[in-house]
């Protein structure tokens, strides 16, 4: 069946409604388009788990800064649909930021996930996790899909998302996908763009670093030994740390002892990129557990 693109809610709820109707399920893959191979592993991920695949594209206005690359976020709907197309999707929804935000988006209704929305990448980006929970509930009430995957390129986001469905009992099923790296590792990313072939080359600094922080902690260094490591060995390798922190994979709290669950997370700045990477960390019981203080 060849694919379908729509971009308004009307001609959306009349496809989606005869597959609903029929009792076959549907997965949503939201994302802002100019996809790469990670955004294609989800829309595979997709088509394994249900009947119907339905991908957003919609580059959000509300989960941009001010100061941030809205405008000049790379926008390749033709290749993206090509590429869909070739995955096999059943469907795109491409809708005009109209569309989603019929006040305005600065009038829109928004949805916060208090707490995990004010730290790392809520920190250096004030109101992007709103804007990402509000765009995403939104694609939730107007395709109601069965499953919504996303990547763990992006733990926070999923996290975010994950609570957002538990605290407002939103019937889906949220699904993370592991991330998918380059050769050299830099996880794939559309503002890997950004970079210049110099900064390219240095990219892949970020995942090194947070490989050796998982070895640290594996090891039996502290939280704040590993994380005062990475800061400084992106600095080495001339990039410009925002965050590097250990924390616990289940809420992004501060590691206590006992936690064996673990995800390094880090944020750097590289030319005109904004690169973000994370690592899981899985401690056995017979590993010395990873602390905030050290113990003996
Ligand atoms: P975008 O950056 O386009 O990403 C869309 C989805 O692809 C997200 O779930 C993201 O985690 C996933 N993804 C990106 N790079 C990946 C990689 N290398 N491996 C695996 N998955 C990867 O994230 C967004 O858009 C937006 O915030 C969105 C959720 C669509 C809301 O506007």
């Amino acid at each position: 069946m060849p694919m379908v693109v729509i971009e308004d809610l009307v001609s959306l709820r009349r496809c989606l409604a005869p597959w609903r109707r029929s009792g076959r399920s549907i997965a949503l893959v939201p994302t802002m388009g100019n996809l790469h191979a990670g955004h294609l592993a989800l829309v595979r991920e997709a088509r394994g788990v249900a009947d119907h695949t339905l991908v957003s594209i919609f580059v959000n206005p509300l989960q941009f800064g001010p100061s941030e690359d809205f405008g000049s976020y790379p926008r390749t709907l033709a290749q993206d649909r090509a590429s869909l197309a070739a995955e096999g999707a059943d469907l795109l929804f491409a809708p005009p930021v109209r569309t989603v935000y019929p006040h305005g988006y600065r009038e829109q209704t928004r949805v916060e996930v208090p707490g995990l929305s004010d730290i790392l990448c809520g920190a250096s980006r004030p109101g992007h996790f709103v804007g990402v929970a509000t765009v995403v509930c939104k694609l939730l009430n107007m395709a109601q899909p069965d499953v919504v995957i996303f990547g763990e390129k992006d733990f926070q986001q999923l996290l975010v998302i994950r609570r957002m469905v538990e605290d407002l009992c939103l019937p889906v099923e949220v699904r993370g996908l592991a991330t998918v790296r380059e050769p050299d590792g830099l996880a794939m990313s559309s503002r890997n763009g950004y970079l210049s072939p110099a900064e390219r080359a240095r990219a892949p600094a970020l995942y090194r670093a947070l490989c050796r922080a998982g070895d640290g902690l594996r090891a039996g260094l502290t939280a704040g030994e590993v994380e005062s490591e990475g800061a400084k060995a992106l600095a080495d390798d001339g990039l410009g740390p925002d965050y590097f922190r250990v924390c616990r994979a289940s809420d992004l709290q501060a590691v206590t002892t006992g936690d064996r669950e673990l995800v390094v997370l880090a944020a750097a700045y590289l030319g005109k990129a904004r690169l973000i990477d994370n690592l899981r960390v899985s401690l056995t019981p017979y590993n010395p557990v990873a602390t905030v203080e050290k113990v003996d």
